[in-house]
């Protein structure tokens, strides 16, 4: 399969990464099912779409038919196998969890055309194991779009242990098709990105805690010391404490290092609810 003869994309979850990865897909002028299980996400996920392309047009990025051409792009249903059948590339944006991640890749297998690849959009799961729900391995593959998808240039390859590596450079096609910059991985905990950030923000949370330094002098530090665009707690902030909090426990259990191990200053703010930017308080208050 050529990434330049996709002719329709199925994306499986309207959540926050689904209906990004819709959009992404949309705007490279790929036609898209989006698939979730009740039509109110569908609906939240097509307005959180159309809230964003509204944004980019008012700054005059974009031109409101341009916008609207996207949006007619990407048709939405509740029904797997309407949505899967004729799919050239599949891509799952579903909740975290691995059972039902496999129980969804066996109804797709048995609906999916032969030629089509079957890609996660897993943070921290076993692409392999995963893998081994479909009919064709080989043709399964890790996506990992970063969020916000339209925005975020990185897409992050996961080859399985059964991925092909005609698989493997399909995906890197996709990507620059997608405007995307691609980097491959094997199928390891946490990949790449989330396995070096992970330990910074823990180090940042318990350097916090131990009263090293006040939050705003650890994030200052990152920023003018190591030119990072921003400090690990604004950062820890912006992608959310529960996030990083059940990131941080998948993926350390597999690594079994004791550098995994979540800052008790992390799990007593996850209990508070304050979970960053989307509660509003986090290590900053977001009035
Ligand atoms: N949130 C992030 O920053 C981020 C970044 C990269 C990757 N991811 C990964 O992307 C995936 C989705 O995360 P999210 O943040 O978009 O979650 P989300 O909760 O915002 O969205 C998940 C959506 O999937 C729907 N869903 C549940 N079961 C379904 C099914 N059987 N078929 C179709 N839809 C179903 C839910 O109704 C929900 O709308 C996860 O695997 C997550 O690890 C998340």
């Amino acid at each position: 399969m050529n990434a330049n003869d996709i002719k329709k994309v199925a994306v499986l979850g309207a959540g926050l990464m689904g209906s990004g990865i819709a959009q992404v897909c949309a705007q490279a002028g790929i036609n898209v099912v989006m698939r979730d299980i009740k039509d109110e996400f569908l609906e939240k996920g097509m307005k959180g779409i159309k809230d964003g392309l509204g944004k980019v047009v008012s700054k005059g990025k974009m031109t409101q038919e341009d916008a609207s051409a996207i949006v007619n792009r990407i048709e939405t249903t509740t029904d797997l196998a309407k949505a899967v059948s004729e799919a050239d590339l599949v891509i799952e944006a579903i909740p975290e969890e691995m059972k039902l991640k496999k129980e969804v890749y066996k109804e797709v297998s048995k609906n999916v055309q032969e030629h089509a690849i079957i890609a996660s959009n897993t943070s921290t799961l076993s692409v392999s194991e995963m893998a081994a729900s479909v009919k064709k391995p080989e043709n399964f593959v890790g996506l990992h779009f970063f969020n916000p998808a339209p925005v975020m240039k990185l897409l992050e390859i996961v080859r399985g242990k059964r991925t092909s590596e005609e698989t493997v450079q399909f995906a890197k096609a996709l990507a620059n098709r997608l405007g995307k910059t691609p980097v491959v991985s094997i199928d390891s905990p946490g990949f790449i990105a989330n396995r070096v950030a992970l330990p910074l923000m823990i180090e940042a949370v318990t350097a916090l805690e131990e009263g090293v330094a006040t939050k705003e002098d650890i994030d200052t530090a990152m920023k003018l010391g190591y030119n990072h665009p921003m400090g690990p707690l604004e950062l820890a902030d912006l992608v959310g404490l529960d996030t990083i909090l059940h990131s941080v426990k998948g993926v350390g259990d597999k690594l079994k290092s004791p550098r995994w191990k979540p800052p008790k200053l992390l799990e007593q703010m996850v209990k508070e609810g304050k979970l960053g930017r989307k509660t509003k308080k986090g290590f900053y208050d977001y009035p």
